[in-house]
Order: structure tokens, then C-alpha cells, then sequence
């Protein structure tokens, strides 16, 4: 067991199982006192039990931590507002808050409900949200903080069957860099971290769905993923370290986790560009672009006869 969490009162969201968990034991290790969020439901969104978060609280006070459970969901605003109130309620304060909490509803673009969006987008990008508000408004009065969020390499580079998670994980990213800008000078940090691990969730994504991705051109490999992944509770240690006061410099970044590799992501930037003094014509890129801006582009899914 570590000290450098000793004193630190944290939140985990989606704490009851798989990285959550690993999350929420590593904190818990190096000493900080936590708030076990977890809802208890179905990978879909559907249903709840509060079992998850018992048994992870359980887990955590047995080997000697402090730590209480909360059962609410992240997509209620209501919700987010008492989970933040229980660690000041139970620990005097936040200091760390980590967004984890996650569901799926795997359909392509053209066969997706309104519902299935709503249940995802809600958890994921709203869920973040929600949490961060209500965290960062007691943060920026003690000027100290870590916000941690969840987001995944589905967002950052894109993936086919689930538009609505995709989306939402690269929201959570355009979130997590607008939080760093707007609460570094309070002492606060804001980053995300892009796990793979062999969770309840990655299940979803069985041998015969990679198959068919493959079989349509899209090798999930290109992610950066290769199977079989590896133990949720790699994770936990790195998204510990980014709590610690020794890592108060590194803010608005994206720091990816699979076993024993961890690397830093770029973030977009201009790599070419043309420039006239003036509007272009669509003639004039018509010509232009196919030797500049679109010279050697790939298509991730060039069109398929018949
Ligand atoms: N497993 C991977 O390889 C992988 C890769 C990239 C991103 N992720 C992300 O990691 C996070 C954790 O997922 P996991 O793989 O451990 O899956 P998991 O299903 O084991 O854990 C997710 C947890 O979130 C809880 N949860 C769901 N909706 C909630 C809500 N509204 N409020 C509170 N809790 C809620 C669930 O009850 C569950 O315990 C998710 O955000 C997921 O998108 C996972």
C-alpha cells in the first residue's frame, strides 16, 4: 500500500466492475478515500442493483481503505450531484474525480434507435459532464484537482457498429481538453485515459463481430488493439499516478493503457497546408487538391460493387 493519495478524497463512477473497479482499488492502495459509484445494470443501460458497488466497498474496507458506496446514475444530474456530496459528506472533500462509468448499444448508423443514442450519449458524455460540474465548482474553490475521464480509441480514431459510443467517447475528449484550458489555473488537471482490457463490455465484441469487420475491411487491430486484452486492473495504477501531485503538469493530454504499455496520444494538429491570399475557387482545388491536401489519403471504406 502507497501514501501518495493519503488524505485525498476521490469519486470513481462505473466503480463496481471491470477498469472502474481496478480504478477504485488502485486510489484506494495509495491511500485516497473512495466513493464507489456504480449503477449495477446491463451493458445496454437497462436495469440496476446496488451489489457491484457493495462488493467493491466491501473489497476496499477489508484490506483496510475507507471507502462508501453510491448507486445513482451518472446520466441523472440529480444523481451526479450526490455522488460529489457524498465524498464531501463522508471525507470532507473532492479531490480526485474519475469518469468511468460507461454502457453500449452496438447498431450501424442506419439501424440505430433514437433511444439507443440518447441511453449512450446520456451515460457517457452527459454522465461526464454532469460529475465534472458539480466536482470542479468545490475543486476551483480549494484550488486543487484531478479530473480523469474515460474515453477510447473507438472516439479518437473511429470504429464501425456504434456511432453513438464512438461519438460519445470523442466528446468526452473535446470536453476533457475544454475542462484543462478552463480550470488549469486553479490547480486542476484534466486528462483522459484510453484503456483496453477484458471486461463485461469488450465482450460485446465477440470473435465473430471482429470477423465481419474484417471481412467488410475494417481490421480492429488498427485501433491499436490486439487480443486477447489484457487485466482491467492494469489500468487502475496509471489513472492513480495521474491523481498524484507529481503529476500536476501533465493536463489535457490522452494517455493509453493495455497491459503493461502506456503511451501518450498526439493531439490533431495542422500537418499540411495550402494557402492563397483570398477565397478559393472550386476549380482551383479541384486542380489543386488531389496533389496537395489529398495526395496518398486513404479511405478507411472505399465503395464495394454491387
Ligand atoms: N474494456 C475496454 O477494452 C474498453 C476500451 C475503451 C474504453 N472502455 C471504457 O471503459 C469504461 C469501463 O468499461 P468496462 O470495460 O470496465 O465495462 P463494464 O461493463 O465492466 O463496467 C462499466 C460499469 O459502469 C457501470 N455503469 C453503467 N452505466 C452507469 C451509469 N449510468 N451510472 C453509473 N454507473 C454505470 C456499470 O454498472 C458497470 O459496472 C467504459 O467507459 C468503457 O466505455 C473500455
Amino acid at each position: 500500500m502507497g501514501k501518495r493519495l493519503e488524505g485525498k478524497s476521490a469519486v470513481v463512477t462505473g466503480a463496481g466492475r471491470g477498469i472502474g473497479r481496478g480504478i477504485a482499488l488502485a486510489l484506494a492502495d495509495e491511500g485516497a478515500q473512495v466513493v464507489v459509484n456504480d449503477l449495477g445494470g446491463e451493458s445496454d443501460g437497462t436495469g440496476a442493483s446496488r451489489s457491484p458497488a457493495d462488493e467493491v466497498v466491501k473489497e476496499i474496507t477489508g484490506s483496510g481503505g475507507k471507502a462508501v458506496a453510491s448507486y445513482g446514475s451518472v446520466a441523472s444530474f440529480a444523481d451526479a450531484e450526490k455522488m460529489i456530496k457524498a465524498a464531501v459528506d463522508n471525507f470532507g472533500k473532492i479531490d480526485i474525480l474519475v469518469n468511468v462509468a460507461g454502457n453500449d448499444r452496438g447498431k450501424m448508423v442506419f439501424n440505430m434507435a433514437e433511444d439507443d443514442w440518447d441511453v449512450v450519449l446520456a451515460c457517457h458524455l452527459k454522465g461526464t459532464f454532469n460529475t465534472t460540474k458539480f466536482a470542479s465548482q468545490l475543486m476551483r474553490q480549494q484550488r486543487s484537482g484531478r479530473i480523469i475521464n474515460c474515453t477510447s480509441a473507438a472516439g479518437l480514431v473511429g470504429d464501425m457498429g456504434h456511432s453513438n459510443y464512438c461519438a460519445a467517447k470523442a466528446g468526452i475528449f473535446g470536453f476533457t481538453r475544454a475542462c484543462a484550458l478552463e480550470l488549469g489555473k486553479y490547480g486542476i488537471t484534466s486528462n483522459c485515459f484510453m484503456p483496453a482490457a477484458s471486461t463485461r463490455m469488450a465482450a460485446l465484441v465477440t470473435e465473430e463481430i471482429i470477423q465481419r469487420r474484417k471481412a467488410e475491411g475494417f481490421d480492429l487491430e488498427s485501433l491499436g488493439i490486439t487480443w486477447p486484452l489484457p487485466n482491467p486492473d492494469d489500468i487502475g495504477p496509471v489513472v492513480a499516478y495521474l491523481a498524484t501531485e507529481e503529476a500536476a503538469n501533465i493536463n489535457g493530454q490522452v494517455i493509453g493503457v493495455a497491459g503493461g504499455k502506456v503511451w501518450l496520444y498526439s493531439i490533431m494538429s495542422e500537418i499540411k497546408t495550402i494557402y492563397k491570399d483570398g477565397r478559393w475557387t472550386v476549380d482551383e482545388l479541384a486542380k489543386l487538391m488531389p496533389r496537395t491536401l489529398a495526395a496518398n489519403l486513404v479511405n478507411p471504406m472505399p465503395p464495394k460493387k454491387g
